[in-house]
């Protein structure tokens, strides 16, 4: 493996510490759900956010750090970084990070995320992943399916924070009238 750590980059214990890695194209209330579960099992957690993602995005990588920055602003425990180029396992094992922090959504989600897992665990077992059930209320939503139902019109006002749906009616109007503009 090429990257070696530096364990003095973090300033606290390895194990305190995840890296929650992810497109957020934009970021939804399922992940800021994990965040803030995660904050009651970690003490830190660095917000990795992939700058080059397979699906074309619809917010620059600056404009989906705004938001994650935004929605977390009362946050010290927080910070958003650049998921660096490179195998995530690299980039965690570089700024000393153990474990790599991911939402499970039912079915849905578990096979890639097994598949994610397993082979990051064959590359290394200097890092390990650490997944918490997704919340019933957001069960359902994606970043994809609020791409989609945003682009073509509708209210996407209760499944993100009020900056992410700011952004998108900016971007893409929306056809019907939000309905909980308050949260968040
Ligand atoms: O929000 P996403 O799109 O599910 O996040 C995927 C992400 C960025 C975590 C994943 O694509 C990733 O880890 N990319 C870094 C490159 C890498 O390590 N690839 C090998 C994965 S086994």
């Amino acid at each position: 493996m090429s990257n070696r750590v530096d364990r003095q980059s973090t300033s606290s214990h390895p194990s305190q510490h995840a890296l929650y890695p992810g497109s957020f194209d934009p970021i939804t209330w399922g992940h800021v759900d994990i965040v803030r579960r995660g904050l009651e099992v970690f003490e830190r957690i660095t917000i990795a956010v992939a700058r080059n993602i397979k699906k074309s995005p619809i917010f620059s990588f600056e404009e989906r750090v705004e938001m994650i920055k935004e929605t977390f602003a009362d946050e010290p425990r927080i910070d958003v970084v650049p998921l660096a180029e490179g195998l995530l396992v690299d980039f965690a094992r570089d700024i000393g990070v153990r474990n790599v922090l991911r939402g499970l959504r039912a079915m849905s989600d578990f096979e890639y995320e097994f598949q994610m897992a397993s082979m990051n665990r064959r590359l290394t077992d200097d890092v390990d992943f650490v997944f918490l059930m997704t919340s019933e209320e957001h069960f359902f939503v994606s970043s994809s399916l609020i791409r989609d139902v945003a682009m073509n019109g509708g209210d996407v006002a209760e499944f993100v924070p009020a900056c992410v749906n700011q952004r998108l009616r900016e971007k893409f109007g929306v056809l019907s009238s939000p309905k909980s503009s308050s949260k968040g």
